[in-house]
């Protein structure tokens, strides 16, 4: 009995430990300007808990909320984007009140009907994009009737959107708001006592204090302590509580930004010296991205100091020019005063303008510490008391059976628990996370048969799920595997690096002795040829469908070739590195064996042959020599199967003696193409002809690869209808030359023989660029 009851308390400890360490509701937010110049796919979410996507406005006529049409496309895709780093990640649309939207919002604010409007289209703009849940921006404390109507809004606004989760079934958004700065002696204020019962909670605005084109003496603009009547974030928070706003409501606001001044007298720098007003930019504001990258191009030697008193970081260059922001020293101690005031989390404004997310990273540091010390704690305990355990169950066992077994799976979970923290560790500059071979080992279930999706030529792949629910797809190259360290190197780097709708992506990896495995995102519709090739999948595949797939293809490859940095060619394209998300969206997978291929190289030449027959064009097998058109003959082969549903595999022909592509060939030329596609498929609807993709994909793959196209060339011919096509000539791999078909063809005048125009016109003079 008695180990019956430790084996409970050893349960209680392993998989509740967050009654030991509670860093879990930490809130981790930031705000996405969309006009900033980063993407959203840009963002590491993975060190953020909450996005916000700034801004959306408010119509003054109507009082609905709009995006501003540049900008709308960036919305609608920020929380699918956002959500590939870091699946748990909540969305938050901000809607912007503040400045010359502020006369609108107040006249809003005052008429019942048009609240509603505003309330109802804020609801249903945030579900139409995916987001969840509103925040509201740049409201300035009020007095009056403004203040008691601000306070209506509100409530309003929540029983609105509790109503909504309740009739659409999902999760009630959240609601949030930002607040400013209030004075003891302000008259204005903000409801607080229906803020602290309808919102989230507070972004408390902690920054522009003191700005260069209002102040004409210099200020610490976002000082986290200050002496008397300077304004700093730590009177601003204690002003709000006296206010009656609760400190486990509020967040504080970090800001990624500083102010450069122009000093009147040279020298005189520091805080509350004269200034001419901004200095640098036109208002003084500079991101920090750029004050790092100031101090390096013009700082010449400057360096830049810590004020830990007033909690800020500051130079001086020239003598003229002063300018304060947050560095790493700043942020963290801001964390620190966060977590040590019982405040609900930070606010970062705003993400765009990090470094190579160092503030980010540094913020998540000091939660990370606290956790460290937790955990380091949690074991100590639980050391100790699995050695009592330990010896009492040894003792016990002869006494109770299977208590050993019960024991040994509790330190196998324990162990499960003290390795999960790896899975955060982001050390290296590839953005990639190290996963645990144990995490791994979980997920995937102790990589069962259950959890295996596939198997390619470099090991198998298997489905897991972390912890936090997220679903993962691990690639465990086989230890014979002929992809080396060296192919597994250059399949991380080159894969961090790619970052396109049409690529998986690469999550992170894990080396184990001789274990090598991949984390990429799971896609749950697996590879393309588990649809292609099976007669009562395939019929799931619509035209509608495939020309998706094929587009996505054709764009994933673009990237590769032309809009990356650098060329690179994937060397394995096939239907089974297709895979396809749950919209049936198609993403290249497995760049074990891209290679990148210089701008200016023409073609290069290899030692080793790889790839996977069938795809691989005959300059390669012949003499290894690989360009970008190595790729477009896969595609050209890729393409022949969407459409037909065959494999490369297999003879065709009424004598089962034609590979693929000379099947299709033949079928082509005899104006029999329709015998080649899939009979399922019907293009009549499409503005994409099945037979105009069999020509291009024919042109994909002749012989001689200077004759195939490109893929700019490839995109534009199934684009455009208008667009000229060439003949393609035989394809690779033929065993009949061109007086074979035109032989077998018989009658060369007739029409429907396409091969006879031969004033061979190069397709790049026929396609425009
Ligand atoms: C605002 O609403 C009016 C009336 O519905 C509409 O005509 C106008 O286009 C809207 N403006 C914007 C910027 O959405
Ligand atoms: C829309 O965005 C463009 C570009 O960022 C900007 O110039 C314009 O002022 C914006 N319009 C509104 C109504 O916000
Ligand atoms: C609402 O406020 C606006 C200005 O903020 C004012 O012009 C209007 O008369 C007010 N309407 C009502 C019904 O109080
Ligand atoms: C600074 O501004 C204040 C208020 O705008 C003004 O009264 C004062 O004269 C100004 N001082 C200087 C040195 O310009
Ligand atoms: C740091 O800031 C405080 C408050 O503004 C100021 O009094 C102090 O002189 C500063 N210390 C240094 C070393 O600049």
């Amino acid at each position: 009995m008695f180990p019956t009851h430790f084996a409970t308390f050893l349960v209680i400890l392993v998989f509740f430990p967050h009654s030991f360490a509670d860093t879990t509701s930490f809130v981790k937010a930031g705000y996405y300007y969309s006009a900033n110049e980063i993407s959203s796919s840009d963002i590491k979410s993975n060190l953020f808990t909450h996005l916000l996507c700034a801004f959306a406005f408010i119509n003054s006529t109507n009082y609905n909320i709009f995006i501003n049409s540049s900008e709308e496309h960036k919305f609608s895709i920020f929380t699918n984007t956002v959500k590939l780093q870091n699946p748990s990640i909540s969305t938050i649309l901000s809607i912007y009140s503040g400045g010359d939207s502020s006369s609108v919002f107040n006249s809003m604010l005052n008429q019942s009907s048009y609240r509603q409007s505003f309330i109802d289209s804020s609801i249903e703009t945030a579900r139409k994009y995916g987001f969840h849940g509103i925040d509201l921006c740049g409201v300035l404390p009020k007095k009056g009737k403004e203040l008691a109507n601000l306070a209506t809004l509100l409530r309003e606004w929540r029983i609105a959107i509790t109503s909504d989760a309740r009739n659409s079934k999902k999760t009630e958004l959240v609601l949030v708001m930002t607040g400013y700065y209030l004075k003891d002696s302000d008259f204005i204020s903000y409801p607080f006592e229906s803020m602290q019962k309808n919102l989230d909670w507070v972004h408390f605005a902690a920054y522009d204090y003191y700005v260069p084109k209002k102040d004409n003496v210099t200020g610490f603009h976002a000082a986290l302590y200050g002496s008397y009547g300077w304004e700093n974030t730590d009177s601003g928070i204690k002003e709000w509580r006296k206010r009656g706003f609760s400190s486990n409501k509020l967040v504080i606001g970090l800001p990624y930004h500083g102010y450069a001044w122009t000093l009147v007298q040279q020298g005189e720098d520091g805080v509350g010296k004269p200034a001419f007003g901004p200095s640098v930019t036109m208002d003084g504001d500079m991101a920090y991205k750029f004050i790092k990258s100031y101090i390096r191009s013009f700082g010449d030697g400057v360096v830049s100091s810590y004020n830990a008193t007033a909690v800020v970081n500051y130079f001086t260059v020239a003598s003229t020019t002063w300018v304060n922001f947050d560095d790493v020293e700043a942020v963290k101690e801001k964390v620190s005063y966060a977590k040590k005031n019982g405040l609900l989390g930070y606010n970062v404004f705003q993400v765009g303008n990090d470094d190579n997310w160092v503030l980010s990273r540094a913020a998540q540091e000091v939660l990370d510490e606290d956790h460290h010390h937790n955990r380091r704690l949690l074991i100590i305990v639980l050391l100790t008391t699995l050695t009592i355990a330990l010896l009492l169950g040894i003792v016990l066992c002869y006494y109770y059976q299977g208590t050993v077994t019960t024991i040994t799976r509790l330190i196998y979970k324990l162990r499960i628990y003290l390795s999960a923290g790896e899975e955060d560790l982001n050390g290296n500059d590839s953005d990639l996370i190290v996963f645990s071979y144990l995490t791994l080992k979980v997920a995937t279930n102790n990589f069962s048969k259950e959890n295996k999706l596939g198997e390619g030529g470099f090991g198998v792949v298997y489905k897991g799920k972390l912890r936090k629910g997220q679903e993962i797809a691990v690639k465990r190259l086989s230890k014979t595997s002929k992809q080396g360290l060296e192919e597994f190197k250059n399949e991380i780097a080159l894969t961090a690096r790619l970052q396109h709708v049409n690529l998986v992506r690469l999550l992170g990896y894990c080396t184990k002795k001789y274990e090598k495995l991949l984390i990429y995102e799971y896609l749950p519709n697996k590879s393309l040829d588990h649809f292609l090739f099976d007669p009562r999948k395939s019929i799931l595949l619509d035209w509608r469908k495939r020309v998706n797939i094929i587009e996505g293809v054709t764009q994933g490859l673009l990237y590769l070739q032309e809009y990356s940095n650098f060329t690179i060619i994937h060397r394995d394209l096939k239907a089974s590195n297709v895979l396809l998300d749950h919209e049936m969206n198609p993403k290249i997978s497995d760049f074990g064996m891209a290679r990148i291929f210089g701008k200016f190289d023409l073609e290069a030449n290899t030692s080793k042959i790889v790839g996977t027959y069938g795809y691989v064009p005959p300059e390669y097998v012949k003499k290894g020599i690989y360009s970008p058109k190595y790729d477009v003959y896969s595609f050209g082969v890729l393409l022949l199967q969407i459409i037909s549903g065959k494999r490369t595999s297999c003879y065709y022909g009424t004598h089962e003696n034609m590979n693929l592509l000379e099947y299709a060939y033949e079928l082509w030329i005899e104006d029999k193409g329709v015998e080649f596609f899939d009979p399922s498929l019907d293009d009549t609807k499409s503005h994409c002809k099945i037979m105009r993709c069999m020509q291009v994909a024919l042109l994909c793959v002749q012989e001689n690869s200077a004759d195939r196209p490109s893929m700019l060339e490839v995109d534009s011919m199934l684009k455009n209808e208008g667009a000229a096509v060439c003949t393609p000539n035989v394809p690779a791999f033929s065993t009949k030359k061109h007086e074979d078909y035109a032989y077998d063809k018989g009658d060369m005048s007739n029409s429907g023989f396409k091969f006879s125009s031969i004033n061979d016109v190069t397709i790049s003079q026929m396609v425009p660029r």
